[in-house]
């Protein structure tokens, strides 16, 4: 067979708004801080009764439709994510019902920032063996819940979301070319949850992030036999716009060839990669044949990178 590719997308974005400003009637900070030391303007929540799996389902119906897949074609849906409605069920044999993917297997994989980087990979493989024809991967968060408002360290940079990929076969040029997956638990303190609450040393957090997203892309380019000037265009894990635009730099790109939407959703965590995907495809800065590269970090500490030729 073929190589193993992204046939359509889709994202769910809450519609409430939370500027910078609003923030800074809430706690001790300024729109000012925010923005200097980490590129976000405005991040969203999601409403009440918008739980995790319905961020799912939404971010799923809209890729299944790009794609044209029924629900009941998909073999198996894989949802990242740390903030599940509940620890158990899993919201993929949630959202398997809601969709009415009668046929899928379900399982979720926990992998924070990295989660989609992981969910796809996991998917690829069970399409590549021939067993399975198409893979339907979710990264979703409501961040929110687990906000500490008496810690400004972490308040101020986290929103919701959710972002859905249909995987299927697609020629051997095209799509997924390699992908590098790691981790390093002696960090697994560094960002936690505690109690009701995200914790976060963000200092170690952010040197990891630095070394490790520049290191994996490259590794990542090379695996697929490419060099820098092949890249068209990076999508890092947007936590923080120093973080990301380091990446950028290591791969020498100019700043118009990185994805940018830590200003608008903050960080959401597995969310934030498929997210700016939608964003950029439906922008139409990426095209059919650019090659792509995905690289994401997060709590474990984990990271994934993917080069792809969309
Ligand atoms: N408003 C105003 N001041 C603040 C705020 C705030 N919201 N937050 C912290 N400060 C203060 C601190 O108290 C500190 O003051 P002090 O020097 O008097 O103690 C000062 O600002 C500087 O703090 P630093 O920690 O040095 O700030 P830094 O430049 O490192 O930026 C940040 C902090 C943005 C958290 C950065 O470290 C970072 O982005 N780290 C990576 C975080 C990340 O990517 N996390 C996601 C991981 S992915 C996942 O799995 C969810």
């Amino acid at each position: 067979m073929g190589n193993v590719g992204i046939l359509g997308m889709g994202s769910y974005i809450p519609e409430n708004i939370i500027k910078n400003v609003d923030l800074e009637n809430r706690m001790d900070t300024s729109d000012e801080w925010i923005r200097t030391r980490t590129g976000i303007e405005e991040r969203r929540f999601a409403p009440e009764e918008h739980n995790t799996s319905h961020m799912c389902f939404v971010a799923a119906k809209e890729a299944l439709e790009h794609a044209g897949v029924k629900p009941e074609e998909i073999d198996l849906i894989i949802v990242a994510t740390v903030t599940p409605d509940r620890p158990f069920p899993s919201m993929s044999a949630v959202i398997q019902h809601q969709l009415g993917a009668t046929k899928a297997a379900a399982m979720d994989v926990s992998a924070a920032c990295a989660g989609f980087m992981y969910g796809i990979v996991t998917g690829k493989q069970f399409i590549q063996t021939g067993d399975y024809k198409y893979v339907l991967v979710v990264g979703a968060e409501k961040l929110s819940k687990l906000i500490n408002w008496e810690d400004r360290n972490t308040a101020v940079l986290f929103g919701d979301g959710a972002g859905a990929a249909v995987l299927g076969a697609v020629s051997k040029d095209r799509g997924i070319l390699a992908f590098e997956l790691g981790a390093d638990g002696t960090g697994s303190e560094h960002i936690t949850q505690e109690g009701k609450y995200l914790v976060m040393n963000g200092r170690e957090v952010f040197k990891f992030a630095v070394r490790q997203m520049g290191e994996s892309a490259m590794s990542v380019i090379n695996k697929a036999g490419l060099s820098k000037e092949d890249v068209d265009f990076l999508v890092p894990h947007q936590a923080n716009i120093r973080i990301m635009e380091s990446s950028r730099q290591r791969l020498e790109l100019p700043e118009e060839k990185m994805s940018k939407t830590v200003h608008k959703y903050g960080n959401t965590s597995s969310a934030s990669i498929p997210m700016a995907l939608v964003d950029e495809i439906k922008g139409g800065k990426i095209k059919d044949d650019d090659i792509v590269i995905l690289v994401g970090f997060g709590a474990g500490l984990v990271w994934g990178s993917i080069a792809i030729r969309w």
